[in-house]
């Protein structure tokens, strides 16, 4: 259903974006995807039908969605779920007791408590690794590695993770050779899973690096206007998405027609706002580099960010997330991030208007205390979502903030 379109090849970015699943519709020449509410369609006899029987298995909004996701990624096939960690639990679904995930040590903390709180009890084994240095990877690979779950940049500490080097590892090779049944057609394990939600498709493509699924929450740049919670995987292998499109339907977290419908709406600026968002990170990140009340700036378009190059070769911008690390107590941190005028307090990212988070208050509290701490996670760690306000008022409002501090 989210086969990939031929304009593909023809297209750039930003027309695939307007205008796939968005194709005039036939019966009324609409311009704009109509929105489908039905939950039902009419069947001329049981099982004959347009393509459509009932909405949890496919509903044409949710169709038009997945295909324009699929296209922006590069994938063949796009899957829309009802929440960003409803799609992380669809692609859990492909493991069994004994089964191994070799993950990032820093990934976000719903993602984490996934793994540990909802799918450790099924006696599925995660592994945390420092993935910026792929050994750390390669060592932890065996026969039970199933999935090798990666964020790159990671949220909050913007760490990379060479993509094209971990697809190129020679023990990922063996172990499909290995697990491939050639008679059978069967998923060619380990998968390399990328949760892309930080730098979506337009500044970053992990299909075209060698990984196996992407992996968004939609309710964040690809929305972009922070009205709607979704998330959406997208994928080539056939057989793996069969296997997720029935835990689709049989699992049940789908999105609403209307989110699909906001959402499709949102993509259709996703290219201007990713530039924007960078532009505006840029700006802010180097006005920052240089203040004395900071003791880090992560953000991989500064020049001292460790994997600077590895950045410029992956991605092909840098984001509008920048994390902060104040000299400072947990205290001033709180008071930092209260006291700013434009940036709201709040979870989330990657919407219009710009955000702050204090991981250790806020998104990462399901991760214990030392573990923060040894991955550098501090009390005083800020995460900043750049919105697309003029980049001038941010910067004001940042520097009136830290002057009370
Ligand atoms: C990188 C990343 N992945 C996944 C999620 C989960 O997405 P959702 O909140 O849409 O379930 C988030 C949410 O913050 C995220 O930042």
């Amino acid at each position: 259903m989210a086969e990939k379109d031929n304009n593909i090849n023809a297209w750039k970015f930003a027309t695939n974006a307007i205008h796939i699943g968005s194709e005039a519709d036939k019966e009324t020449g609409a311009v704009i995807t109509p929105l489908h509410m039905s939950t039902t369609y009419w069947q001329e006899a049981p099982g004959k039908h347009k393509g459509f029987e009932y909405s949890r298995s496919g509903n044409p909004t949710r169709a038009a969605l997945e295909r324009n996701l699929a296209v922006l990624e590069h994938g063949r096939f796009g899957l829309a779920f009802a929440s960003g960690l409803a799609a992380i639990d669809c692609v859990l679904r492909l493991l069994k007791p004994g089964d191994k995930v070799i993950a990032s040590d820093d990934l976000y903390g719903g993602s984490r408590r996934i793994f540990t709180r909802a799918y450790e009890r099924y006696g599925i084994k995660f592994v945390y690794v420092d993935a910026t240095n792929i050994k750390n990877i390669e060592q932890e690979l065996d026969e039970n590695t199933k999935i090798i779950w990666l964020e790159t940049p990671t949220n909050p500490l913007l760490r990379l993770t060479d993509l094209k080097a971990v697809a190129e590892l020679e023990k990922i090779k063996e172990l499909r050779e290995r697990n491939n049944d050639k008679n059978n057609k069967t998923i060619n394990y380990p998968l390399i899973v990328v949760d892309n939600t930080f730098m979506s498709p337009y500044f970053q493509k992990p299909l075209l690096l060698g990984a196996d699924i992407v992996v968004h929450s939609t309710t964040k740049y690809i929305n972009g206007h922070s009205d709607v919670v979704g998330g959406a995987i997208i994928l080539n292998d056939e057989t793996t998405y069969k296997e997720l499109k029935f835990f689709q339907n049989a699992i049940g977290a789908v999105p609403s027609p209307f989110d699909c419908w906001l959402t499709l709406r949102g993509i259709k600026t996703l290219a201007l706002r990713m530039e924007q968002h960078n532009k505006n990170a840029q700006k802010i990140a180097e006005y920052l580099a240089n203040n004395k009340k900071l003791k880090t700036v992560n953000y991989p378009g500064l020049k001292t960010h460790p994997q600077h190059e590895l950045a410029k070769r992956q991605m092909t911008g840098f984001g509008g997330m920048i994390s902060i690390e104040l000299d400072g107590s947990f205290e001033d941190a709180v008071k930092f991030a209260t006291s700013l005028k434009l940036f709201a307090l709040g979870e989330s990212l990657g919407g219009v208007e710009s955000l702050i988070g204090h991981p250790a208050s806020m998104t990462h509290t399901s991760v214990p205390r030392e573990h923060r701490l040894k991955i550098g996670l501090s009390d005083t760690l800020l995460r900043l979502s750049v919105g697309i306000e003029d980049a001038d008022d941010l910067i004001r409002d940042i520097e009136q903030t830290l002057e009370k501090i």
